[in-house]
């Protein structure tokens, strides 16, 4: 695709943030809900299966679009961006890449129109960094398997009708035997246990699941029978690169937000951005969207061009996630007491920011994976 193409894009996604979702922000955040008919506009007009080639019932664009959609739908609402984010990078991603002719002619249609929401079971009660500690199993009895086990923070996890999930296949202390399989959640035994309450993101559905027995068909196998951490570990390397998105969707409404804010709040007489130590807050919120975005495109550049990108992929994560807490947070300073208050968007934009540290893999562990590819020539 082209630099114009991206603008385009850019364009209409906006226009729909802006009018269809940035209204229902507030109330999303509130009633913890995202309503259907933003779910089916979100599918209409292409934004589940942004990616997805035209043969398969997708858009045909390519990652970097992805991230553009996954950044202005954020910006409008965090638990919009992230309901676009998980079910395209964690479910749709890992079948199109990994599944075979009859799995993507068979769920990514539906995946891509929406009409299918997805989700990626990975972590559980015990297992969330380390994911190899996994323990949920996967029984071969003949012509399916068997899944039981729990999983935890599952994004999407209530509204999911497809879930990519990963089970070991031989018992391990590590992350040898996992093993990745499609499951349709309306599976006997598939039971969604308990949705959390967060402090941001409220919107999105984190739910903890239990699979009692779920069978699933020799056929749902993804990928290679044990290589499923690696396909975890593939299509977290995507999904860094849209929740870096989110995290740059959220910083750059703070700092519009701010920027507003400064113009219409007068003290001393004057607009706050006639203050330099106002000014100085909204050139480093400016300077660190700016370095989110290239990060953002540098990953999915390379992404798109079939290089490498777990090391760009991973410092786009960590460099938007930690800018859009401090962006955040310098955002409620500009406004004061007023961004303190549920009037003003600000302290939503500050509780949806800090779960971009967290999941995905942490800060920490973008750095454990920062680190090792930098280092890995030395060995
Ligand atoms: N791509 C493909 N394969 C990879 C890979 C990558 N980026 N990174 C590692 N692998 C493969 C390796 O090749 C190796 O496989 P082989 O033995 O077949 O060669 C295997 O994975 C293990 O590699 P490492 O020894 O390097 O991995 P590790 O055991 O040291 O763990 C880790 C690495 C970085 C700590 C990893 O466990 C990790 O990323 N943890 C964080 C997990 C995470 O992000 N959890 C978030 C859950 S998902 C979520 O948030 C859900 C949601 O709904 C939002």
């Amino acid at each position: 695709m082209m630099l114009g193409d991206y603008q385009e894009i850019r364009d209409m996604v906006s226009k729909f943030a802006d009018t269809e979702v940035a209204p229902l922000a507030a109330s999303i955040d509130k009633n913890e809900k995202i309503p259907e008919s933003i779910v089916k506009q979100l599918g209409e007009n292409g934004f589940l299966g942004s990616y997805v080639p035209e043969e398969y019932g997708g858009a045909g664009m390519d990652y970097t679009a992805y991230s553009i959609i996954v950044e202005e739908i954020s910006r409008a609402c965090a638990s919009t961006g992230v309901l676009v984010s998980a079910h395209t990078s964690l479910c749709v991603y890992p079948i199109l890449n990994f599944g075979n002719e009859e799995q993507k002619k068979k769920y990514l249609p539906k995946l891509a129109s929406g009409e299918h929401i997805g989700c990626f079971c990975l972590s559980e009660p015990n297992a969330g960094t380390d994911a190899g500690s996994l323990i949920t199993f996967a029984e071969d009895k003949g012509d399916y398997y068997e899944i039981t086990g729990t999983k935890n923070f599952i994004t999407n996890g209530k509204e999911a009708n497809i879930a990519v999930v990963f089970a070991k296949t031989t018992k391990t202390d590590n992350y040898k035997g996992i093993s990745a399989f499609i499951v349709e959640t309306d599976t006997a035994g598939y039971e969604v246990m308990k949705c959390e309450d967060k402090l941001g993101i409220k919107g999105s559905s984190t739910a903890q699941i239990s699979f009692d027995k779920v069978r699933v068909p020799k056929e749902n196998l993804l990928g290679t029978l044990e290589k499923g951490f690696g396909i975890a570990m593939n299509t977290l390397d995507g999904g860094r690169i849209g929740i870096a998105s989110q995290a740059l969707g959220i910083s750059q409404a703070a700092f519009d937000y701010a920027k507003k804010y400064s113009n219409e709040r007068v003290q001393f007489g004057k607009p706050l951005h006639a203050l330099q130590a106002i000014q100085f807050m909204l050139a480093d919120m400016s300077t660190k969207i700016a370095a989110s975005r290239l990060l953002i495109w540098e990953a999915s550049r390379r992404k798109d061009n079939n290089e490498t990108y777990s090391l760009q992929s991973a410092q786009a994560k960590l460099f938007a996630a930690e800018s859009a807490m401090w962006i955040t947070t310098k955002a409620i300073q500009v406004c004061g007491g007023n961004g303190y208050t549920k009037e003003y968007p600000v302290e939503r934009f500050f509780r949806d920011a800090k779960i971009t540290e967290i999941y995905e893999g942490t800060s920490e562990i973008q750095r454990v994976v920062i680190a090792a590819n930098e280092l890995k020539d030395l060995k």
